[in-house]
């Protein structure tokens, strides 16, 4: 992430607003101001074209077919692989597989993984930060493998208290599920650092890259992490479509998950032997729209640049935090350094699903609740917060826009700003 830059300062980095066909509607009467990119992104034009140019000329089912259309459908598939490869610094496409999205990647480790992998004492280290879908799964696997899930705690800066997270690693550590930065507070782990430090013992760590892609540029070779997932979604995407990376010895160790069409090698009723991978891990005819649509979606983000987009996305965030603080009663949750464009907070006296519902009426879409991740908002002792989460196409009118509505809201509750 960038160095924090004036709070005063409103020249944008990126204009790429235009892009975003989403934009050119009013909701409510208003303009829409867009600000629940931690839930999902929009889509730019050539997402929405590559994904309808898919199915108007180029849709077949892929692998299966002797024509034409079959083998121009897969070789469109095999090519967002390797899209998807150099987006990842990944050294070879097999490491890429093709999910649902993060969540499914997660279980399609803790399956074939870890139900293979972990066995009675074995250590899962997780962190206090993580949202469910990296939590859960893993709770099934202790359950049905006797690993005991162990948990690294967060400051109350909404850092991860590294320390204890160091100190937790020890022979017994087997695997470590960390997430790369936060969706409810926007804290970025020194994920790098943190693998390191697993490694030493020979743990299996899986990153959760979801609210990362979109944000920073990320080298799974140079992290060394064993997984990285993240959702097409979340990255001006397709929903229904992720990543899965997986180190290709890694990978090739493991046992399929799911069983079907395009998994195998030969099928008998006696015996069944599997593809390599990835094929081994995608049963079923996949999302091919999805896929091609995601590779449209990384080309995008890579003709911005995630250089830019990460400046223009700070610039907002520390722009927007200058003025959040500036109204009373109004307490930011989440105070990392060096924190993901991501602002958490509370306004006194004012529940934040009520903060939602007035807002909304003024255009303005933020999140309000637990954000997935319960055991952190226990951690912090509040039952959730109000998200505003900025992508590349949010601009500075739009805080102002946040702003406003936030001093109507609490006009509303009597509280004068
Ligand atoms: N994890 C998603 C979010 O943060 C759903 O909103």
């Amino acid at each position: 992430m960038s160095t924090a830059v004036s709070s005063t300062v409103r020249e944008p980095i990126l204009d790429r607003r235009a892009d975003f066909p989403i934009f050119e509607q009013q909701v409510r009467g208003k303009s829409l101001v867009y600000l629940d990119n931690g839930a999902t992104t929009q889509k730019p034009q050539q997402v929405i074209d590559a994904e309808a140019k898919f199915y108007a000329e180029q849709n077949a089912n892929i692998h299966r077919g002797v024509h034409w259309l079959s083998q121009y459908a897969t070789d469109l598939y095999d090519q967002a692989r390797v899209t998807v490869q150099n987006f990842l610094h990944a050294a070879r496409p097999e490491e890429i597989v093709f999910t649902r999205g993060t969540t499914e990647g997660i279980n399609l480790v803790a399956y074939s993984w870890g139900m293979e992998n972990l066995k009675e004492g074995d250590e899962i280290l997780l962190t206090e930060l993580e949202h469910h879908s990296n939590i859960v799964p893993w709770q099934l696997v202790a359950k049905r493998t006797g690993a005991v899930i162990k948990v690294a705690p967060v400051l109350d800066s909404g850092a991860l208290d590294l320390d204890a997270y160091y100190q937790s690693i020890n022979e017994r550590t087997r695997f470590v599920g960390i997430v790369h930065v936060s969706n409810a507070l926007g804290t970025v782990n020194p994920v790098k650092e943190m693998i390191a430090a697993a490694r030493e013992v020979g743990a299996c760590v899986l990153v959760d890259g979801a609210q990362a892609v979109a944000h920073m540029p990320v080298d799974v070779q140079s992290l060394d992490c064993d997984f990285y997932v993240f959702s097409g979604h979340k990255i001006y995407g397709p929903t229904g479509i992720g990543v899965l990376y997986g180190k290709y010895a890694v990978l090739d160790s493991m046992v399929p998950w799911q069983g079907g069409g395009d998994m195998i090698h030969t099928v008998s009723f006696e015996e069944s032997t599997y593809a390599p991978v990835p094929q081994r891990f995608e049963a079923g005819t996949p999302n091919i729209a999805g896929v091609v649509g995601l590779g449209a979606a990384l080309e995008y983000v890579q003709s911005v640049g995630l250089d830019k987009i990460d400046a223009h996305e700070q610039a907002l965030l520390h722009y927007a935090e200058a003025q959040l603080q500036q109204l009373p009663g109004l307490e930011i949750i989440g105070q990392a350094p060096g924190k993901a464009a991501v602002v958490s907070f509370l306004v006194e006296d004012i529940h934040p699903h009520d903060l939602g519902t007035i807002l909304d009426a003024d255009g303005v879409a933020i999140r309000a609740g637990h954000h997935c991740a319960m055991p952190l908002m226990t951690r912090l002792g509040i039952p959730g917060t109000a998200r505003a989460s900025f992508a590349l196409y949010n601009d500075f009118e739009d805080v102002d826009a946040l702003v406003a509505s936030l001093k109507k809201a609490q006009k509303l509750f009597g509280v004068e700003s």
